[in-house]
């Protein structure tokens, strides 16, 4: 499956947020992580392909069908975004309530939702917070939770932004492992590159709404002139 950004171009309070950005990421290489200083476009790049905001010029593409909002909720139903602010995304009371919603938005028997629920808790190691609520949990259990809701919705695609940005050094590990064991294709918004080394095959570098550079994490995130002139070093 490919996510294409064809000279995509996206203002935000008549910023150029995006500008004629072009690249194309092919679940064939593994996740990749995309990398770039506060302001580069990450967050507005991962919302684009949900359709969050109008595209100006160009075109985003999953697989053959374009963004558009006719199309917004064929992609909703393959590509699920992990936002930053947990706290945003959470909002029922008891985690389980949280993680089965998306399914029962989906029209899915009770039977089917509450399997999904269990399953994505499971792969989350997250079980044991079904009954909590969620406003109550640490930023680690809130974000394996958010990620379970998602996951709940079986996506093609998961887009995560800045998933480690409230996690200390031990639950970003944690995460980082959780995040390689699933078989979703993964776009991952950081500034973490220790992580990114740890979760993604490939990296995407945005400066000022473009693609600076694309390809494999082992050899961009070791050079340094490359990270220096990305604001990443
Ligand atoms: N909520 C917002 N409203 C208006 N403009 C925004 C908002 N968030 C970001 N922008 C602008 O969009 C551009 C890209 O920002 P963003 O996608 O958030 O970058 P990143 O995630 O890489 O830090 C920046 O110029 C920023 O000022
Ligand atoms: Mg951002």
């Amino acid at each position: 499956m490919k996510l294409s950004f064809q000279n995509a171009t996206i203002q935000r309070d008549g910023l150029t947020a995006l500008d004629q950005f072009t690249a194309v990421f092919d679940s064939s290489n593994g996740a990749c992580a995309i990398l770039g200083a506060n302001g580069a476009g990450k967050s507005t790049m991962l919302a684009a392909i949900l359709g969050l905001f109008p595209i100006a010029e160009g075109t985003i593409l999953l697989d053959e069908t374009p963004v558009t909002p006719q199309n917004a909720r064929a992609i909703r139903a393959r590509v699920g975004m992990v936002f930053q602010d947990a706290d945003a995304q959470l909002f029922n009371q008891s985690v389980a309530e949280d993680v089965a919603f998306g399914p029962t938005n989906l029209g899915l028997p009770p039977e089917e939702v509450q399997a999904r629920t269990t399953d994505a808790l499971r792969s989350m190691r997250a079980e044991h917070l079904a009954q909590r609520d969620v406003t109550r949990l640490s930023c680690g259990e809130k974000r394996r939770v958010s990620l379970a809701g998602i996951l709940a919705m079986r996506p093609e695609v998961i887009l995560l932004d800045e998933p480690t940005s409230d996690l200390d050094p031990r639950a970003c590990r944690e995460l980082a492992s959780l995040l390689q064991s699933l078989p979703a294709f993964q776009l991952i918004a950081t500034h973490d590159l220790a992580f990114a080394r740890r979760t993604c095959p490939q990296c995407a570098i945005l400066q000022k709404g473009k693609l600076l550079a694309s390809g494999k994490a082992s050899e961009l995130l070791e050079n340094q002139s490359l990270l220096e002139e990305a604001g990443l070093a």
